[in-house]
């Protein structure tokens, strides 16, 4: 009875270990934010047949985020299905089938295998969110956390749950459904088999991933904030003007906006938002030290192309 109870229980182990060892295949997701990055996460998540759940503060906005990917998926389908503007209209609405919506992330955390979060760059806010999320979720341990975050610490947000192994960055770009990366970071804490299926997923929904440690920027914007940044001492030095700074750019390394008609079209706000905090964590780091130029534009309201004018002006 004893040897059989013993080996009963190491069968029982094993099984769950393997069980453990499984990565998760993600099926159904929730996105936290229906904003600009949330809406088309949104959508190339139910456009390659997962389930979302499209969660927001209110119905009107999203209305808005619904509407907004709908006008989307016809941009889309009008190139893909040129010749088959039938076979275009199916996928809009299958596509549109798979998305849900609602203004109670505790209420649908429950049932779903992936929580993406896109609201807005406040780490307290995000904190809080993942917090009250965790506390819906503990049964379902198998549920995972990612953050879509540009510029906080994943770590200090898979700090506020009790799922630190279960807890990600998953980083799309604008516009989700035309840019092809995601960057899916991995904390100290994160385990190999979330990581995977994070992997997987920005696979299944079309993506190329790269991955990177959770540092500063990740990849992309660890290189890129401080590129554009130094353009700007470039030009506050008086080494140069903006506009031969942009063309040298354009010409010179065959980028395809110049670093100030880049800053315009980012919003020089959310520049400055990063590079502040960056500084922050590493004050000695020269990369990340703040231009005076850019903080005077930020303070006179000049934050690129959505307001008309930064450092250059827009009709
Ligand atoms: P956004 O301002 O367009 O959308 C944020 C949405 O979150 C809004 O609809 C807002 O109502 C909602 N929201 C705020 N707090 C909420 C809460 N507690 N519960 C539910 N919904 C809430 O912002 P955007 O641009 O989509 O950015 C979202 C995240 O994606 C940020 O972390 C940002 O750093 C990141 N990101 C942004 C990129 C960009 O180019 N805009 C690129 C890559 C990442």
């Amino acid at each position: 009875m004893a040897f059989a109870s013993r080996h009963f229980m190491r069968a029982a182990s094993s099984a769950a270990a393997t069980a453990a060892a499984k990565k998760l295949i993600i099926k159904h997701v929730t996105v936290i934010g229906g904003g600009l990055m949330g809406a088309g996460i949104a959508q190339v998540a139910a456009a390659s047949g997962h389930t979302v759940v499209l969660v927001d503060q209110s119905e009107e906005i999203l209305k808005k985020s619904t509407k907004g990917i709908e006008e989307s998926l016809k941009r889309v389908t009008k190139k893909k299905f040129a010749d088959k503007p039938e076979a275009g209209a199916e996928f809009i609405e299958k596509t549109l089938k798979n998305i849900t919506t609602s203004t109670d992330a505790g209420a649908v955390v429950h049932s779903t295998d992936l929580v993406i979060e896109a609201i807005v760059e406040n780490l307290d806010i995000k904190n809080e969110l993942f917090k009250r999320l965790d506390k819906f979720a503990p049964e379902y341990v198998r549920t995972i956390f990612a953050s879509n975050t540009s510029s906080l610490q994943i770590t200090q947000m898979a700090n506020s749950t009790t799922r630190q192994d279960r807890f990600g960055g998953l980083h799309f770009f604008n516009p989700v459904p035309m840019m092809k990366l995601v960057e899916v970071i991995k904390t100290p804490m994160t385990s190999q088999k979330t990581f995977e299926s994070l992997v997987d997923f920005s696979k299944a929904v079309g993506k190329s991933p790269v991955s990177c440690k959770d540092t500063p920027g990740f990849i992309v914007n660890r290189l890129l904030v401080p590129y554009m940044m130094e353009a700007v001492r470039l030009f506050e030095r008086g080494d140069a003007s903006k506009e031969d700074i942009d063309v040298a750019m354009k010409l010179g390394a065959g980028y395809p906006m110049g670093p100030f008609e880049l800053l315009d079209y980012v919003g020089l706000d959310t520049s400055k938002y990063i590079i502040d905090g960056w500084h922050s964590l590493e004050p000695n780091n020269p990369l990340f030290a703040p231009s005076p130029l850019l903080n005077k534009l930020v303070q006179e309201k000049k934050l690129g192309k959505k307001t008309g004018e930064g450092f250059y002006k827009y009709k």
